[in-house]
């Protein structure tokens, strides 16, 4: 069986009174959640210490970004191994996002720097969520499906079988996020099962079955659980609703 996971992508938003406002508040609603997803927050990294110091806290924490490098002289970088270390004393620093398409976007980052980044998250033993997705023109041209397989194929088919096993594939159509217009149900779970047959391909079923795909790009409360109803619908990667605590909460009890 493969993990249900609803992860919320705080992007950059919220300042540190605000952080500490939404973890009281988010401890404070625990009991209201019912299901059995594994949730994951991804803050700011400035926050990730205090994330990792909330006690009795089970949710999972991951970061944003990390370097393609290893270490030296890359200004303004936070290497996976910085990561990795930061959560020596603790072990809820699991997750890194790679392949946003904002870091596409506004970074310029390709599919070839992403796989040195899941390479260093990988060695770092830390889980990538690498993320996919199409622009409108690519959908409205129908090239959707061969656009998302050659970020997959460029950014993650180097890994070896186990390696594989230690990613989850977040598909985000660029058109649905943060435009409140979101993919229907049938046209996630359509590219869903793709990546699902592209990973079979590669790595056999048994392999392909056990990644989670997350859905991303204006996943709210009222549209969720039809998304998660979906069979090769995982779970979901959360932007704006994420920063809501009782949003967040009926996300995560859509499964
Ligand atoms: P929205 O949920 O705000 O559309 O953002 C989705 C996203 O980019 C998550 O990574």
């Amino acid at each position: 069986m493969r993990k249900k996971i609803v992860a919320g992508n705080w992007k950059m938003n919220l300042l540190d009174m605000e952080v500490i406002n939404y973890l009281v508040d988010f401890n404070s609603k625990k009991n209201e959640i019912k299901s059995d997803a594994e949730v994951i927050i991804l803050p700011a990294t400035i926050y990730l210490d205090t994330m990792i110091s909330m006690p009795e806290w089970d949710v999972k924490i991951g970061a944003q970004n990390c370097s393609q490098f290893n270490n030296g002289a890359y200004t303004g970088e936070m290497s996976a191994a910085m990561l990795s270390d930061f959560d020596y004393d603790k072990e809820n620093l699991h997750y890194c996002l790679v392949g946003h398409s904002e870091r596409r976007a506004y970074f310029k980052e390709t599919n070839d720097v992403f796989a040195e980044k899941v390479n260093r998250l990988i060695e770092n033993k830390l889980k990538p969520i690498y993320c996919c997705g199409e622009e409108l023109t690519d959908r409205k041209d129908e090239k959707h499906f061969s656009l998302v397989k050659s970020q997959i194929e460029e950014g993650l088919f180097h890994l070896k079988e186990e390696e594989i096993k230690q990613v989850v594939i977040a598909y985000e159509p660029v058109w649905a996020i943060g435009t409140g217009e979101t993919a229907s149900s049938e046209q996630a779970q359509e590219m869903h099962a793709y990546i699902r047959t592209i990973l079979t391909e590669k790595y056999g079923a048994e392999t392909a079955d056990s990644i989670s795909i997350l859905y991303g790009g204006s996943c709210k409360p009222d549209n969720a659980k039809e998304l998660f109803s979906q069979p090769d619908i995982d779970g979901g990667l959360i932007g704006g609703a994420s920063l809501v605590v009782d949003s967040f909460i009926q996300i995560i009890n859509s499964f």
